[in-house]
């Protein structure tokens, strides 16, 4: 499974470790790719100068701004957050997604909101004996998941453990997806978009939260 993209015109919002690679591994599918960042000098910090020339259009404001979502995602078909733990910009998102008519959000949350099949979150008490405060994060992440629902989008949660770059893809990441279970406790990023590509160019995770986890 490596589905290519019809030339969906795919736009990444926030280009930081995850939206990086998002915009890479969208690229390499042969989909067309816009940005939306707050701060051009960062994103031309971060692409290199052949990525960014195959970019069909910046746009540069804030994902909470109503105005810019909708500049940002003209004659868009997905959309890829590239944030999350951000009920503010769910919300903004979601509603610019179902105002333009775009097909799908992808949105990344947090493996603190699957459960492992023992019915036991393992992100959730792994951030709790580390001593943070893991019910603020599952909340902050269910706010967004909620956002999401609310606004009756058509929509991908991606919900990865500790994210990573691993500098390669791994061969077998397909394997280890599960829906409404998380898969385990880190993922590369290049894996995460991986999986995330898959799933905004195709149907078959619509309306579900998914993990994958990168094989040590
Ligand atoms: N990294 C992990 O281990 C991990 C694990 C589980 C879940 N997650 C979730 O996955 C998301 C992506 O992870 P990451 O590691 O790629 O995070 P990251 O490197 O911090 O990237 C987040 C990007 O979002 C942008 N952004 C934030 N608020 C924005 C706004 N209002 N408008 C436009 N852009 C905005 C930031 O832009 P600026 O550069 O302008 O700040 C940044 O480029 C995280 O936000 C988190 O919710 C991450």
């Amino acid at each position: 499974m490596n589905t290519q993209s019809n030339g969906e015109r795919i736009l990444v919002v926030g280009v930081g470790g995850l939206g990086e690679h998002m915009v890479h591994e969208a690229l390499e599918r042969g989909a067309q790719v816009s940005v939306m960042v707050r701060d051009r000098t960062k994103l031309e910090d971060r692409l290199d100068a052949d990525t960014l020339v195959r970019l069909t259009r910046i746009t540069v404001g804030d994902a909470t701004d109503p105005a810019a979502l909708d500049e940002a995602m003209q004659g868009i078909d997905v959309v890829l957050s590239g944030n999350g733990a951000h009920k503010k910009m769910a919300r903004e998102m979601a509603e610019a997604v179902k105002r333009n008519g775009v097909r799908k959000l992808l949105w990344p949350a947090g493996g603190t909101n699957l459960l492992a099949d023992d019915g036991i979150t393992p992100a959730y008490k792994a951030y709790a004996n580390a001593g943070f405060n893991a019910e603020a994060i599952y909340k902050a992440h269910q706010a967004c998941i909620d956002a999401i629902r609310d606004a009756g989008v058509n929509y991908v949660i991606f919900c990865p453990g500790r994210m990573t770059p691993a500098g390669h893809r791994s061969p077998d990441v397909a394997s280890t997806i599960r829906v409404n279970r998380v898969a385990g406790m880190a993922v590369s990023y290049e894996d995460a978009a991986w999986v995330i590509l898959e799933a905004a160019l195709t149907n078959i995770w619509d309306r579900q939260l998914i993990s994958a986890a990168t094989p040590s």
